[in-house]
C-alpha cells in the first residue's frame, strides 16, 4: 500500500491513500442516490433556514449540488483538499447553474472555523487523518452537527471500498469520540452507517 504523507498528514486514517482523482467519474454515478439519498441526508442534517452547510471532502460535488438544488436557502461550502477535485467541482457547479454552492480550497479552512451550522462528511471518514478530524470539529458552530456517513465495514456490500479499508460502527464512534465529538448513531443505510457528531463539551 502506498502511504502518501508528503502533502497532508493522514495520521490516524483507516485508509491513508488519498482518493485518486482519475476515478472521479465513479462519484458522479446517480445510482448512488438509491442507497444514499440527498433527501435522507437533509432529514438527518436538518439544516436551519439560511444556515451554512460545509460539505467536507465534496469530491465532484454530486451531493453538494443536489443539496443546493433542494435547499436554495442554504449556503453550501464544498471543500476538497485536491485541486483536481476542486476543478471538477467548479465545472459541475457551473453546469448546474446553482448559485448557493461554492468550491472552497482547504487553504481557506480557517476562514470557516466556527461558522458551519452543519457539516456533511460523506464517504470520507476512512480517509481522514486526525488533523482533518480536528478541522471538521473546528468548523462547527458551538451547537453545530457533523453528519458522518461512510461505508460500513460491518455489512457485505456489492459496492464501495474493501471492508478492511473502512470502519464498522463501533470503531467509527470510538474514533470520533477520541477526536472530541459526542456521537449519536442514526439509522443505518443499506451499505453505510450514519453518525451525528457534536462538539463534546
Ligand atoms: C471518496 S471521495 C467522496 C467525495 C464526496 N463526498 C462524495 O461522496 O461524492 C473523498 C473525497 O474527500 C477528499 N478529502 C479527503 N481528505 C480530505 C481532507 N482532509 N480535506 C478535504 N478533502 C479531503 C478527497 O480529495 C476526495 O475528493
Amino acid at each position: 500500500m502506498r502511504h502518501d504523507h508528503h502533502h497532508h498528514d493522514r495520521h490516524g486514517a483507516k485508509q491513508p491513500d488519498r482518493f485518486d482523482p482519475a476515478r472521479a467519474a465513479i462519484l458522479d454515478d446517480p445510482a448512488r442516490f438509491a442507497y444514499v439519498s440527498p433527501d435522507m441526508l437533509l432529514t438527518e442534517l436538518a439544516p436551519a433556514q439560511s444556515s451554512t452547510l460545509v460539505d467536507f471532502g465534496a469530491g465532484t460535488g454530486l451531493y453538494a449540488i443536489a443539496l443546493a438544488q433542494r435547499r436554495p436557502d442554504l449556503r453550501i461550502v464544498a471543500l476538497d483538499e485536491q485541486p483536481a477535485m476542486l476543478e471538477h467541482l467548479r465545472a459541475a457547479i457551473g453546469r448546474a447553474g446553482v448559485t448557493n454552492v461554492e468550491a472552497a480550497n482547504p487553504a481557506a479552512m480557517e476562514t470557516w472555523h466556527g461558522r458551519a451550522d452543519t457539516v456533511l462528511a460523506l464517504n470520507v471518514l476512512h480517509e481522514l487523518g486526525d488533523a482533518a478530524l480536528y478541522d471538521v470539529r473546528a468548523l462547527l458552530t458551538p451547537d453545530g452537527v457533523a453528519l458522518f456517513v461512510d461505508w460500513n465495514a460491518d455489512v457485505e456490500r456489492p459496492v464501495g471500498p474493501p471492508r478492511d479499508h473502512v470502519y464498522g460502527v463501533e470503531d467509527a464512534v470510538r474514533r470520533l469520540e477520541r477526536a472530541g465529538f459526542t456521537v449519536e448513531v442514526r439509522a443505518a443505510l443499506p451499505y453505510h452507517f450514519t453518525l451525528a457528531a457534536l462538539r463534546a463539551r
